[in-house]
């Protein structure tokens, strides 16, 4: 049976688990207007419709974790997508602590080893009727099977000798997250998560392309600004970046 880890049971999180679902972000939005729905984790073991970013699919086979953490009103609504950066932080840590000392965050928030995606993050937000805003953090991890990507190559746990229960990467990831939620304090805490994101992210100079609407974009990863966006360094000049999909420069794809 899934459960929550200790940390997170103990700081008032809450989980529903199930065996099939359409989406678990939609299942956690839809609880929001429950009475104390906020800090509900959903995970289910297969998923019929998983959402990826972007508009895309997120295959969602057995074996694999697919959860979603609810928060009602976590923080003023221009801070929330902050929360990726929590949940991508406690993504890194939870991997590294099950031996994967080369998982690396590739921003915005997909976890990658050997330029290859083992976990990717998807925030969806909703207005409740009470007028406050609710955020489902989804997360899938490919603990036994990894998908065929349209672009770029993904991996599993499994691929790289680890055999894991996506229930033990579970209980590790509620309670990585409880530690780095606490820290983010509604979003006063938020050069904190900064500081330890970028010492699990991307080497800072690391050659990307960013894949933009108004096209591709060459330059040199630099971090993220106080707000979460994409320092490029494009030949002297830094662009900041909102939204898009990062690629990893053959030449620096080990
Ligand atoms: C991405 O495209 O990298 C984001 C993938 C997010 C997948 C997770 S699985 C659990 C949660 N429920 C969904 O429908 N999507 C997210």
């Amino acid at each position: 049976m899934p459960r929550l880890g200790d940390d997170a049971g103990a700081a008032g999180f809450s989980l529903v688990t199930l065996e099939t679902v359409d989406s678990t972000n939609r299942l956690a939005l839809d609880l929001a207007e429950q009475a104390g729905a906020n800090k509900t984790w959903v995970i289910s073991q297969t998923q019929r419709a998983g959402r990826g970013r972007h508009g895309r699919n997120w295959a969602s086979p057995p074996g694999n974790l697919y959860a979603s953490l609810l928060l009602v009103a976590p923080c003023a609504p221009a801070d929330a997508p902050k929360l990726g950066f929590v949940a991508g932080l406690a993504v890194a840590e939870t991997l590294r602590s099950i031996g994967l000392t080369d998982a690396c965050i590739k921003w915005p928030n997909d976890i990658v080893v050997g330029g290859a995606k083992l976990a990717g993050l998807l925030l969806e937000g909703r207005l409740i009727k009470s007028n406050r805003q609710t955020i489902a953090i989804g997360i899938g991890i490919n603990v036994v099977s990894a998908p065929v990507l349209a672009e770029g190559r993904a991996v599993s746990l499994a691929d790289l000798g680890l055999t894991f229960d996506r229930r033990d990467v579970f209980r590790r990831l509620s309670n990585r997250f409880t530690h780095w939620y606490t820290i983010f304090d509604r979003g006063a805490g938020f050069a904190d998560i900064r500081r330890a994101w970028s010492e699990h992210a991307l080497a800072e100079g690391t050659a990307i392309t960013v894949k933009l609407p108004s096209g591709m974009r060459e330059g040199r990863f630099l971090g993220i600004d106080e707000h979460g966006r994409l320092q490029l360094d494009a030949g002297g000049s830094v662009t900041l970046v909102d939204a898009g999909d990062v690629f990893v420069s053959e030449e620096d794809n080990g």
